[in-house]
């Protein structure tokens, strides 16, 4: 560990180096259910100190993790075996800004709402907005394919993505994509990094597609006290050719949860949905007009919409809060990530809730699902005494159940959440015939597998999530 340190500190400066084991155990963790220490943490500054780093890394044949702001939820940014942990949020510089062209050039630790607030003068912005959007970083988001509640109209980081540098693990920087809106050039590899979680190098510079900001945005709620209800008002909507900014849902437990811990009066229906326009102010209008009629068909216990920044504010404030809300629902239960990132083909959605709630009462545990059901993902949040280690045999047996009915449905493991660890388990019953071509490519880009082993199942399939927990369980 002293030579890995001195020549560290050769690349970056003492001060960006450190094994401070308080330190260490702050790098533990993410927002996920496991935690998991490296042996020292880097900082790198600029696109030059990176491959000197992986360099290093590479002969001596230690592993490296690329993380961000440390907000992803299935372990995805920490370390399985130690190694070093790479904090790429020193270089979080807007490097060019090209409106005109329609792309920004940014380092990967940028904020997504810093740069958004960069972008709000010129009038455009970066849409995929995740839950996190206040603290996650963008090499996060292309690292996972993020998106978030506009993803039905604007869709996911991938579409945003024209160009990355990337350091591969023998050092070498790769250039991939351009600098154009669209490109027919040969393999599209600037792909093949969106999503590859830090397991095929490091991503030191991001060109990204930047959109128009909309000048007028309307907001409703629709409230049902029937699931099935607010299933047919969204399969209405989308058959409707509507193209709503956001279609989302949340179902009682989500609904519960977020008036205890926030003190909000939202109805304790089974199906509460919301639904955003944006675009010019007389194409909204009757947008919002139209989905009016569509929902009131299914007879809603309440139907409000505004276009005010301060009411829609308070529509979006219930959704918007129920994954921190969900651990206060009940004393001694706590929210897990678990099984909470399911897509599958839009119409799917309401047999997808009825089976998660079948089999929350079959294994005894309390599942709150919600999520972007306008294109079909669902975020289900595990609630159980984290301590018993009955109690997470029976969450396992629930989480199996889930994504074997969820890929029985056409759908997959991850909407935009990513895989980690925590979902590596499940990475062979969906990705049947290319969990093998993925592997050949990990292996031919990173042959002493350095970056950020363990994960995706690309060097092992783990038995269960039940490993490298981050709470005490009772033997
Ligand atoms: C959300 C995050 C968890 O939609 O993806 O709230
Ligand atoms: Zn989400």
């Amino acid at each position: 560990m002293e030579g890995c340190k001195s020549a560290l500190f050769g690349i970056v400066g003492r001060e960006n180096v450190t094994t401070d084991k308080a330190e260490l155990f702050c790098y533990s963790f993410d927002a996920s259910i496991h935690s998991s220490a490296p042996d020292v943490v880097v900082r790198p500054g600029s696109a030059e100190e990176v491959p000197r780093i992986v360099r290093y890394a590479n002969k001596k044949k230690i592993p490296v993790v690329p993380r961000g702001a440390g907000t992803a939820l299935c372990g995805h940014s920490l370390p399985w075996n130690g190694g070093i942990t790479l904090d790429m949020t020193r270089m979080s510089h807007i490097v060019e800004t090209h409106v005109e062209d329609l792309y920004v050039v940014v380092g990967p630790g940028i904020v997504y709402s810093t740069l958004n607030a960069a972008l709000k003068p010129f009038g455009f912005f970066f849409p995929p907005e995740p839950g996190s959007a206040d603290v996650c970083t963008i090499g996060g988001m292309v690292a996972v394919n993020a998106s978030g509640t506009k993803a039905i109209k604007y869709g996911a980081t991938r579409d945003y993505v024209l160009g990355l540098e990337v350091v591969l693990p023998n050092g070498r920087i790769v250039q991939t994509g351009s600098r154009t809106i669209k490109n027919s050039s040969g393999y599209q590899l600037h792909r093949l990094f969106v999503g590859s979680e830090g397991t095929l190098g490091v991503i030191t510079e991001i060109k990204l597609k930047v959109a128009p900001l909309p000048s007028y945005v309307s907001t409703a709620l629709a409230a049902y006290e029937d699931l099935e209800a607010a299933g047919r008002t969204i399969s209405n909507l989308i058959k409707g050719r509507m193209l709503p900014a956001a279609l989302e849902i949340m179902d009682k437990t989500c609904i519960q949860a977020v008036n205890k811990s926030m003190r909000l009066d939202l109805p304790e229906v089974n199906g509460l949905v919301i639904i955003e326009f944006d675009g010019h102010r007389d194409t909204v209008k009757d947008d919002m007009r139209r989905a009016e009629e569509i929902c009131r068909k299914e007879n809603p216990t309440l139907f409000t919409s505004s276009d005010d920044p301060v009411e829609r504010e308070r529509l979006w404030a219930g959704r918007k809060a129920v994954l921190p809300s969900m651990s206060r629902l009940k004393g001694g239960q706590v929210s897990t990530s678990l099984a909470d990132d399911m897509i599958v083909p839009i119409s799917k959605i309401p047999q997808l809730i009825h089976f998660i709630s079948r089999v929350a009462r079959k294994q005894r545990l309390v599942i709150g699902t919600y999520g972007h059901c306008g294109d079909g993902n669902l975020h289900a949040k595990v609630l159980f005494n984290v301590r018993k280690r009955d109690a997470w045999k029976r969450a396992w047996k629930a989480c199996q159940d889930i994504y074997k009915a969820c890929i029985g449905l056409g759908g997959s493991l991850s909407g935009e959440h990513g895989i980690g660890f925590t979902r590596a388990p499940f990475m062979g019953m969906e990705h049947k015939t290319e969990l093998d071509l993925m592997r050949v490519i990990k292996r031919a880009i990173d042959p002493n597998n350095i970056m950020n082993p363990g994960k995706l199942s690309l060097d092992f399939t783990p038995k269960t999530f039940v490993t490298r927990l981050r709470y005490p369980v009772e033997s």
